[in-house]
């Protein structure tokens, strides 16, 4: 991991506690809790754990966003810091939503991941496509998968 960035505060659109961004190594289960109460995975089972606990253990860029301790939204992927950057995923909390907070995420993300020098990949899904239109990516019409079994 590189050294982490100071926290930065991100006042939500209505009234109530700053959520403060940062690098970190968040618990498995904690994400999975906000993974499923955020839609973005569909049950906390042992075997999502397993998997959650793995992916976490192998990504050298991991953002997170806390209230009051409370994990709100998380980013994770990996960075070479030289050349490119992937984000596998990003997800906030259902009631900490449009409040800039995925944004922060993103921008964080992007830092701890190398900066402008980085290009940052990622596969989008259909309903974060608006997100991130509106940050500004655009779509990589040469980008190519292998199917997946
Ligand atoms: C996608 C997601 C991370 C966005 O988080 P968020 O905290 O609500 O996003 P922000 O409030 O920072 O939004 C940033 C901008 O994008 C816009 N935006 C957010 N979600 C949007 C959507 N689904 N469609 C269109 N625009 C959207 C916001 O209005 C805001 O615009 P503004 O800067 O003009 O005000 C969140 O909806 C989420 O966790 N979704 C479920 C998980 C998921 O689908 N992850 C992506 C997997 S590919």
């Amino acid at each position: 991991m590189p050294s982490s960035p100071p926290p930065a505060d991100v006042a939500p659109a209505e009234a109530g506690p700053s959520v403060a961004i940062a690098d970190g190594r968040p618990d498995p289960a904690e994400v999975l809790d906000l993974f499923v109460a955020a839609g973005y995975a569909a049950a906390s089972d042992e075997a999502s754990l397993r998997l959650l606990t793995k992916a976490l253990a192998h990504s050298n860029v991991i953002v997170t966003a806390r209230s009051g301790g409370q994990l709100v939204g998380v980013a994770r992927g990996w960075s070479d810091f030289a050349a490119i950057a992937y984000l596998a995923d990003i997800a906030v909390h259902d009631q900490w939503r449009r409040r800039g907070i995925g944004r922060a995420l993103m921008e964080a993300f992007k830092e701890s991941a190398g900066g402008e020098e980085v290009k940052l990949l990622l596969l989008s899904c259909p309903e974060a496509d608006g997100f991130y239109r509106r940050l500004g990516l655009e779509p990589a019409p040469e980008a190519l998968q292998v199917r997946s079994r």
